[in-house]
């Protein structure tokens, strides 16, 4: 499902609030290799925003791909903040730290290869400080685990964006058959079911179609 009016809306938007940025069009640029599957130029504007709404010093983020998610939440760190992203693949993290350090946050963004369940695993063992902000947008088979892995990396106050929930309204199908769909559905369920959070979602449509966020509030932790 599309309509042409979505992706001229987020034209018209984008070309108001958001100036020519010479690293992010690099970092697209040099991502053409890989699938076209970033967020979009006004949901990394809305992920910055968040993270500047909550004043985020240390940020996580479960996929990488090639770092243009990374770079718009980079840049809303402060001096001395970090952002950590995990990618399963080390070509795609290749690609990704290029782009990190042409925009000039390779100081404070770290890009971590391997299956994110084993880094996640990792950062529990090393009792990482908690993060004050987690997007979450790899594979969607594992969203829960993810979801469940980034209240326990957080604190009371943090903020938990989980990226692709709606998937063109596939959400809703009951008998999907498709792991990705389970993945989100499951999710959502578990979400309804945290008394340590409080939820939101809220579908949007652009430039990728008809999608949504998943939001979580962390009461405790
Ligand atoms: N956040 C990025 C887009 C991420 S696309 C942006 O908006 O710019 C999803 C990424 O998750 C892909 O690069 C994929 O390789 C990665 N991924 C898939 N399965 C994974 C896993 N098990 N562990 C870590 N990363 C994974
Ligand atoms: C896919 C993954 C994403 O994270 C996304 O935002 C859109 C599509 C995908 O795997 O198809
Ligand atoms: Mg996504």
């Amino acid at each position: 499902m599309h309509d042409d009016r979505w992706d001229a809306v987020d034209a018209y938007t984008t070309g108001l609030l958001q100036p020519a940025d010479p690293a992010l069009e690099a970092a697209l640029k040099d991502s053409a290799v890989l699938p076209n599957i970033a967020v979009s130029a006004p949901q990394g504007q809305f992920l910055h925003l968040l993270a500047r709404t909550i004043s985020a010093r240390r940020i996580l983020e479960i996929g990488t791909l090639g770092g243009y998610s990374a770079i718009w939440m980079g840049r809303a760190l402060p001096e001395g903040g970090r952002l950590i992203s995990l990618e399963l693949d080390e070509r795609r993290a290749e690609v990704a730290r290029r782009n990190i350090a042409r925009a000039g946050l390779d100081g404070n963004v770290e890009v971590r290869v391997g299956p994110a369940l084993d880094s996640l695993a990792q950062l529990r063992a090393d009792q990482a400080e908690a993060f004050d902000l987690v997007f979450i947008d790899a594979d969607k088979r594992n969203a829960p685990e993810y979801f469940s892995n980034a209240v326990d990396l957080s604190h009371p106050g943090s903020l938990i964006v989980v990226d692709n929930v709606v998937r063109q309204g596939k959400l809703i199908e009951t008998q999907s058959n498709d792991p990705d769909t389970d993945g989100m559905r499951r999710l959502i369920e578990q979400m309804g079911a945290d008394r340590r959070i409080t939820p939101a979602v809220i579908q949007t449509v652009g430039v990728k179609g008809w999608d949504g966020f998943a939001l979580a509030l962390v009461l405790e932790s």
